[in-house]
């Protein structure tokens, strides 16, 4: 029997589908009332992620509800400094708390043990992969080396990241030394998740526009490219969106220098400058993530603007950055209709 497209999967190899294939980031979260319940149901955040049943529950609800193309497998990117022991929290209406790493225990940071302490991650995704239907894409994910070595340091999200900046400038061999431990992880991460059954993966680097441009190919550029080689090196056929959110004008050579299929764009991005971009391949975004919380014309002019821009193009429709809690589940609603021309 022939397989079904995966739209989202057509579009990482370069095709244009029109209408785009659409998905959002942090689609599984708080500004669904779904979701809110069965987080009530978690001791805490972390063991939502780490039980099969509630992690797929959370994941199908979005698409259940909207009938997204791509589902994300639900789980943070902060498992990977989880599984080092880093005694990660997530403390209510504070964000996550981690323990500072210091210089000293970045020189004896062992490699963790993926495969044992990350399995409920992948066995959600086979569990994921076998549940969903079959035109739905699956993506697995993890946090680039950079973005997640600022939370190791600072032990806490921070506005700018000055920790994480301050340590690299100070201690430059220690601090490579500790994206190159994360690096090696996240890629035996990604591995394990295609093996699972994702069809592809993304790798997220929130605070990559906090960097200094030297920096930017130094900490942001080299670390995710060692993810990807590692993994293609594993899985040659595996496909990867890579997002360096903040990135600006640093994205004319990002996808190039990172080797992904497509590129992440946040919404701070013109359109003129993302259609540039498209031409050496697929992209996704931008719309802004507040437009879903005003909804109205705002949201559906720009949503449009964006289709008529990048539509023509390998695009796959989506957010410039996560949804936010204060979203209205209408509004996303009357997004998928504009988008699909309801
Ligand atoms: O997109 C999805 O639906 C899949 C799940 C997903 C989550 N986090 C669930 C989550 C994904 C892909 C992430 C990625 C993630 N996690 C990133 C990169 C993307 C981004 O948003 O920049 C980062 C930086 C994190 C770290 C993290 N996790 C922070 C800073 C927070 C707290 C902020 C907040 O919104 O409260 C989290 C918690 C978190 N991760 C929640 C969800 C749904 C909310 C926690 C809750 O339900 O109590």
């Amino acid at each position: 029997m022939e397989k079904t497209a995966r739209k989202v999967m057509e579009v990482l190899s370069g095709k244009t589908v029109s209408p785009p294939p659409v998905w959002l980031m942090r689609q599984a979260g708080r500004y669904l009332p779904e979701y809110r319940q069965t987080r009530s149901q978690a001791k805490g955040f972390l063991d939502l992620c780490y039980t099969p049943e509630l992690a797929v529950e959370v994941t199908m609800q979005p698409i259940r509800r909207y009938g997204f193309d791509a589902a994300i497998l639900f789980s943070d990117i902060l498992v990977i400094p989880d599984a080092m022991n880093r005694n990660v929290r997530f403390v209510e209406g504070e964000g996550p708390q981690l323990d500072p790493i210091s210089l000293d225990e970045i020189e004896r940071l062992q490699a963790p043990d993926v495969a044992r302490r990350l399995a409920p991650v992948f066995e959600t995704v086979s569990r994921l992969r076998e549940g969903l239907p079959d035109a739905t894409t699956l993506l697995g994910f993890c946090g680039a080396p950079w973005t997640i070595a600022t939370y190791m340091i600072a032990g806490h999200g921070t506005p700018d990241q000055a920790p994480a900046r301050l340590f690299a400038y100070k201690h430059p061999s220690a601090f490579e030394r500790l994206l190159s431990v994360v690096a090696e992880a996240s890629a035996e991460y990604l591995i394990r998740q295609i093996d699972a059954g994702a069809d592809a993966v993304q790798i997220f680097d929130s605070w990559a526009g906090v960097l200094g441009d030297e920096e930017f190919e130094q900490y942001a550029v080299r670390p995710v490219r060692r993810i990807v080689d590692t993994l293609r090196a594993a899985r040659p056929s595996a496909r990867v969106i890579a997002f360096a959110k903040g990135a600006g004008a640093n994205l004319r050579s990002y996808r190039q220098g990172v080797d992904a299929d497509a590129i992440g764009l946040d919404w701070t991005l013109p359109l003129e400058f993302a259609a540039e971009l498209q031409k050496d391949g697929a992209v996704q975004g931008n719309l802004d993530p507040l437009l879903m919380v005003a909804g109205g014309d705002a949201m559906e002019s720009r949503a449009r603007r964006i289709v008529d821009k990048l539509g023509h193009g390998p695009l796959i429709f989506n957010l410039g950055h996560g949804i936010t809690p204060q979203a209205d589940p209408e509004n996303v609603t009357r997004l998928l209709q504009v988008i699909r021309g309801g």
